[in-house]
């Protein structure tokens, strides 16, 4: 192939798409996020109504010698989200969010996943360190099980309706997510429906006094838009995305949606016993930033305990009022409602959002109860990396092409093109910077925040992460190790509109 697909499109499309001068949307944009407010036109329902969902526990579908073997059929369902209206959702088995895997570090798993859909998929297990075949490389799809006539990728790994993916899940107890991958319509299609947790589990979290069973909660947050008849209204250029990708001119540099979900219900309710908690809270929004505080605040200590970060778990704990997440990034936290008179409605709010994104979901306190969970002064044992232990230093500078897209440091996603040649087993200290914010995330290799800024790093950098959020005109530092497994991985913007146009690179462990 002379020209990779993503020059050609850029080709077409400087020539053919004829879009109106984009308007500036920059008075629509809630503080903190980079994108536009798509406004719903359905009506948006009454706030802390409907109970908080919590997605289902996939069973395997059988084990053998030491292996499970799960089974996923990606589909389309019809569900209600807004009171009285149905929404076409994407599902991993008809189900957003998708079905909860919990797995044991160490033991290994084979996921057979298969497209009903109309669409091609792939499916990246976010956080795992997985081989390169399996890691759900933008370009190595799944295809409809119902026939594909559309373009295929050229150089990827192409499969024929189902695929088995396999995860070795060589690390420790962590809060892990599957979504789709599929080269230029992650944004939409994770916008459909698909996105999952996957919770890794291992002794060292089995022994700690945490909160377990049903005081342990997985919190996926994301905002969505409506049409009026309760479809996702997600501004594609081509909504049936099998033709040209991207958002319209307005969204490009992300999408915003007014209503807040959690677990795929809009502002819920928890009703909660005066104890502790651990929410695993994921923000799964295309765009959206959230910083999350409680009102009212806990009688004494502060609304968050963090016990774990992307990658697991910390090595002490940390007490937060507020906690700023970024797309992609996990905070392993405990609330502990015995801080509060049973009664209480404890709302959780965004303080970055306006209007009614400013609210997230709501807990009752109900009733008193016994509670046996601490949090210990000490967690797991956390390796600090030092700055002498990395060999190689690298830096990638994120930017805004004029209305084009978005590239890493002047070249716009090529899957044939690496950018990184790290060795396997190599510890490296990469720099980002950028015109605007974005959260940037490696496949593969785990990272700390060495700095921000030439400071120290954030209150809410600590630990092991995969996804760390980058401020406009702020260099940031984190140390990588990248141990697992050799091959092509991608790294990228988390803001799904900037990966889809453009923002992604190679790198190849060799
Ligand atoms: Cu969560 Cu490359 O993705
Ligand atoms: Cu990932
Ligand atoms: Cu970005």
């Amino acid at each position: 192939m002379s020209l990779t697909r993503r020059k050609l499109l850029r080709l077409a499309g400087g020539a053919a798409v004829a879009l109106p001068v984009a308007s500036v949307l920059s008075g629509c944009q809630d503080e903190g996020s980079t994108g536009a407010l798509r406004k719903s036109d359905a009506k948006v329902p009454t706030l802390f109504k409907v109970p908080l969902p919590v997605p289902p526990v996939l069973k395997p579908s059988r084990s053998e010698g030491g292996v499970d073997y799960y089974d996923i059929v990606q589909k389309p369902a019809q569900v209600e989200i807004l009171p009285g209206l149905k929404t076409e959702i994407w599902g991993y088995n008809g189900l957003f969010p998708g079905p909860t895997l919990a797995t044991r570090s160490e033991r290994k798993i084979v996921v057979r996943h298969t497209n009903q859909l109309e669409v091609p998929v792939a499916v990246h297990l976010h956080g795992a360190k997985t081989p390169a075949e399996h890691d759900g490389f933008p370009t190595d799809l799944i295809l409809p099980d119902g026939g594909w006539s559309g373009h295929t990728m050229h150089g990827g790994n192409t499969s024929q309706g189902s695929r088995a993916y396999e995860y070795p899940l060589a690390q420790p107890a962590a809060t892990l997510w599957y979504h789709d991958h599929r080269m230029d319509f992650t944004g939409p299609q994770v916008y459909k429906g698909l996105a999952g947790f996957h919770l890794v589990h291992d002794e060292e979290e089995d022994n700690l006094p945490l909160p377990k069973g049903d005081r342990d909660i997985p919190l996926m947050i994301c905002d969505r838009s409506f049409t009026e008849s309760g479809a996702f209204a997600y501004p594609s250029i081509d909504p049936s995305l099998t033709g040209e990708h991207g958002v319209t001119q307005e969204y490009m540099k992300g999408v915003l949606g007014d209503v807040i979900l959690v677990n795929g219900a809009p502002w819920p309710v928890l009703e909660v016993d005066a104890a502790r908690y651990r929410f695993r809270l994921l923000n799964a929004s295309n765009a959206r930033r959230y910083q999350l505080s409680l009102d009212p605040g806990p009688q004494s200590g502060p609304a968050f305990v963090q016990v774990g970060s992307d990658s697991g778990l910390l090595g002490r704990p940390i007490g937060h009022d507020e906690i700023r997440m970024s797309e992609a990034e996990r905070f392993d936290v405990v609330v502990d409602f015995s801080q509060f008179p049973v009664g209480t409605k404890v709302s959780m709010l965004n303080t970055l959002g306006d209007g009614d994104a400013g609210k997230v979901m709501q807990f009752h306190v109900v009733r008193r109860a016994a509670d046996d969970s601490t949090v210990p002064s000490r967690l797991v044992d956390f390796e600090p990396l030092s700055r002498s232990a990395a060999t190689v230093t690298r830096k990638f500078h994120f930017n805004q092409r004029s209305d084009e897209g978005w590239d890493i440091n002047g070249a716009m996603y090529d899957p044939e093109e690496d950018q990184a040649d790290p060795e396997l087993g190599a510890t490296e200290i990469w720099r980002f910077d950028g015109d605007a914010d974005h959260p940037i995330h490696l496949h593969l290799a785990h990272f700390q925040v060495l700095s921000r800024n030439g400071n120290e790093p954030g209150r809410w950098d600590a630990g092991w992460k995969d996804t760390v959020d980058m401020q406009s005109g702020k260099e940031i530092e984190v140390i990588a190790r990248f141990t697992g497994y050799k091959g092509r991985y991608v790294f990228h913007c988390h803001n799904l509109e900037h990966e889809d146009m453009g923002m992604m690179a190679n790198f190849s462990v060799r």
